[in-house]
């Protein structure tokens, strides 16, 4: 089974327990997975990894400046990162989403990054929802889906 790496910024803590519950269901089907803040991750991270589970806010209708320079690092460090690893996002949002998707989604095409479809946008006041949602995007990255 794929190794998975879930990656979360998140200002208040909604984001990160949708990246918790994203690791909790890779976790429950047996998936080695770990979970990390966006600023402590590299490219050295993504050595071994099937996917990646990337969780974000998206302040002034952009991706966080966390989430962004982490995707800075990892174009410098691009040598290490193998072609076709998975990407699923998922959003924590207020407002339309659709500008932050377009960036990550050229972002991830420039690194070689497959992103999945059905990534997950979850409104800041639907977490609970939202967090069983994680759970079963966790369970489909372990899978392979
Ligand atoms: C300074 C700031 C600006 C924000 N601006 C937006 C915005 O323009 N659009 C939006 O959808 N969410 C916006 N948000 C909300 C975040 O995307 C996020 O959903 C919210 O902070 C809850 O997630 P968290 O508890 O993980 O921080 C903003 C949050 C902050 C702190």
């Amino acid at each position: 089974m794929s190794k998975i790496l879930v990656v979360y910024q998140s200002f208040g803590g909604k984001t990160k327990s949708l990246a918790e519950a994203a690791a909790a269901g890779a976790r429950s089907v047996g998936a080695e997975t770990v979970i990390k803040e966006v600023s402590a991750v590299s490219a050295d991270d993504f050595s071994g990894i099937g996917g990646v589970i990337l969780a974000t806010t998206q302040p002034f209708q952009s991706m966080a400046g966390g989430t962004k320079s982490l995707f800075e690092r990892l174009w410098m460090g691009r040598d290490k990162i193998k072609k076709g690893i998975r990407l699923a996002i998922i959003i924590c949002h207020m407002n339309d989403t659709k500008p932050t998707e377009d960036s990550i989604k050229a972002i991830a095409g420039h690194l070689g990054l497959e992103q999945v479809a059905g990534g997950l946008t979850v409104k800041v006041d639907e977490i609970e929802a939202g967090k069983e949602s994680a759970r079963q995007l966790g369970i489909a990255m372990a899978q392979g889906g």
